[in-house]
């Protein structure tokens, strides 16, 4: 069972449950949102959509990078997708042929490897770098067969953010060598360094983003995870045949949720730096929280929503990730993902997604574990 479906099942049984295993922001969407379903015209909006995006919502999104990273599109660089997810997938499925291979920094969102294994294609892990990546490093790595570099900045399960010098380097080089870039920016509005997002892909000029895809989505910066809204971003050309594959995979986006997330992209930005600023807070509450924790090694995440924790010390031989989450559950009511969902088995991860009180309640809990065991 998914670990989200246990934590609820304990809850639903009275157990007082602290969650770090959420993948998502626990506060209700903005305010933009509300009613927006209720406006819905089904009688005027009931035929199938258009596969490469409702227009309203193509606009939508070229207003609103323009607003937020001042990259300036056109309609035809959007492909709306059910999500992230699905993006991932499309972009697969668009630029590589069955036998070819992508690259991935390792840790690693556990679906790129899934759907790489989908796509036909296999997947070369780049160095393993739980702080700061090294983007000399991941092209060394790289092979003949590499089609594309596949990651997510903020990144999922470590926070680390590339910078503008690094994705510009990245992009650089896969013009050079013929390959692409898939950029998964999904977290890019969870940026703590600064009160303004993370730096993207698009804001390369167009002649340096032509073999770069940024992916992004409604569910983490406007918590609308349900209603599955997504989207592709790059140049017209690549967006013509990801939408090739769009089109036979899902025909269109729920056009009914499309114009909940135009709705959404109508956000005041200081509503969103609100936002924000509150998951920041609640970062630096784990993070001092953790510092009474001696098994447990971390850096300090620039974006997205955990904390990745290495193992270390003495409880190591005896538990791995899978053992300590297990334990925790059982023992403390407390969830953490292991690390071996990221493909580390000596590691945990943990967000940031609850508010102050329980974060500092879950941390004693796990201390209190520990300290039993050492
Ligand atoms: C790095 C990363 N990319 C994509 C997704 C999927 O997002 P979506 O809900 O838009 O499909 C997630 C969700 O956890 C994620 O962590």
């Amino acid at each position: 069972m998914a670990l989200n479906d246990t934590v609820a099942e304990l809850r639903r049984s009275g157990a007082d449950v602290i969650s770090f295993g959420a993948g998502a922001p626990t506060v209700p969407p903005p305010r933009a949102t509300f009613g927006a379903l209720a406006d819905f015209d089904v009688a005027k909006s009931s035929g199938y959509g258009s596969s490469r995006g409702e227009r309203f919502l193509l606009d939508a999104l070229c207003r609103w990078y323009e607003t937020e990273l001042g990259a300036v599109t056109t309609p035809d660089q959007h492909l709306v997708t059910n999500g992230a997810k699905q993006a991932v997938m499309i972009a697969l499925l668009a630029l590589c042929d069955g036998g070819d291979e992508i690259a991935i920094p390792d840790p690693y969102w556990p679906s790129y490897v899934d759907m790489a294994r989908l796509a036909g294609v296999s997947a070369r892990l780049l160095p393993y770098a739980a702080d700061t990546p090294d983007i000399g490093a991941w092209i060394d790595q790289v092979s003949d067969r590499t089609k594309l570099v596949m990651y997510s900045s903020p990144a999922n399960p470590t926070g680390a953010v590339l910078s503008l010098d690094d994705i510009r380097r990245l992009a650089a080089w896969a013009r050079e060598t013929d390959r692409w870039i898939v950029a998964d920016e999904i977290y890019g509005f969870q940026y703590y360094r600064q009160a303004r997002p993370a730096p993207s892909v698009l804001q390369l000029p167009a002649d340096e983003a032509e073999h770069v895809l940024h992916i992004s989505s409604a569910s983490k910066t406007f918590a609308l995870m349900g209603h599955r809204v997504g989207w592709i971003t790059a140049h017209p050309n690549v967006i013509t045949r990801c939408a090739a594959v769009a089109s036979n995979m899902a025909g269109n986006v729920n056009t009914a949720a499309q114009s909940l997330v135009a709705r959404a992209l109508s956000t005041p930005q200081t509503e969103l730096s609100g936002r924000c600023a509150q998951l920041g807070e609640q970062r630096d509450v784990l993070c001092s929280a953790l510092e009474s924790v001696p098994w447990l090694r971390w850096r300090k995440p620039d974006g997205g929503l955990f904390v990745w924790c290495e193992l270390v010390g003495d409880l190591v031989g005896s538990f791995d990730g899978d053992a300590i989450a297990a334990g925790l559950l059982a023992d403390q009511h407390v969830a953490v993902v292991p690390g071996s969902a990221f493909g580390h088995r000596d590691a945990v991860r943990l967000s940031f997604t609850e508010p102050p009180g329980q974060i500092r309640s879950g941390v004693e809990r796990i201390k209190a574990w520990g300290e039993r065991r050492l």
